[in-house]
């Protein structure tokens, strides 16, 4: 077994364990200095520059950067292994993501009965970047990630994930966190699960990494269906605009 001690701050996550719980009207929660420090500084310093190795993703509904590891079938969905392309220290949170104790922890933070990773990429957003809120509605066994490598932000800045309660309502937002410095949010999803990205306007790079842990089963698969959540957005998209 590899040695996965000292990446993840434990004691961070589960400190935020009954909030998430009780939280209206969905659950979600958000954990500052989720990764311990020297780990998250070397993943940091390796946050990969946005390059034409990423995919730009620009839609009426949205606009963003992604970069997903290699080994991804066409349904979207995360394989096991490396991609060379990633630093060591990605790779390695990668592996520990995917690992039985790392979603064993999420099944107790949560209560959620999550299984095995489905997803797994960074998302980035530069000056011009948003994603209108939205609920993606699949199935209450999938967690929803978003780990922040953005340092510096300053408060009341958009560009993080937010909470909201209304998607035809701007002044929804119920949570929108402004540390992004070694931080995650955390949501799971369901009819109310309202969330999005307010448009950047300042010369900033909101630098993520997201990935979704679901309920799995060698039987009856995916409990939200066998494609991941940016592949179905994408083919609602291209339906909308016919
Ligand atoms: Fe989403």
């Amino acid at each position: 077994m590899e040695d996965f001690s000292n990446l993840v701050n434990w004691e961070k996550v589960f400190d935020q364990s009954e909030k998430f719980k009780k939280q209206e009207p969905f659950n979600f929660g958000y954990v500052e200095n989720f990764l311990e420090k020297e780990f998250y500084e070397k993943l940091y310093e390796n946050y990969p520059k946005i390059d034409d190795s990423w995919l730009e993703s620009f839609h009426i509904n949205k606009y963003m950067f992604v970069k997903t590891w290699s080994d991804v079938d066409e349904k979207g969905i995360i394989g096991e292994g490396d991609d060379p392309s990633f630093n060591e220290d990605w790779n390695k949170l990668k592996r520990y993501v995917q690992s039985e104790e790392f979603i064993e922890n999420f099944r107790k933070f949560s209560g959620v009965p999550v299984t095995k990773l489905k997803e797994f990429k960074l998302i980035a957003y530069k000056k011009g970047g948003f994603q209108m809120p939205h609920i993606h509605h699949e199935g209450g066994n999938t967690l929803i990630f978003t780990v922040f490598f953005a340092k510096n932000w300053e408060k009341g800045d958009p560009g993080a994930t937010y909470m909201c309660t209304d998607v035809d309502d701007d002044e929804s937002i119920i949570f929108e966190p402004y540390n992004l410095d070694n931080t995650m949010e955390v949501f799971q999803d369901g009819p109310k699960a309202a969330h999005g990205v307010r448009y950047i306007t300042k010369d900033v790079v909101r630098q993520g990494l997201l990935f979704t842990l679901e309920q799995y089963s060698s039987e009856t698969g995916w409990s939200a269906g066998d494609q991941s959540t940016t592949k179905k957005k994408r083919e609602t998209t291209a339906i909308e605009i016919e």
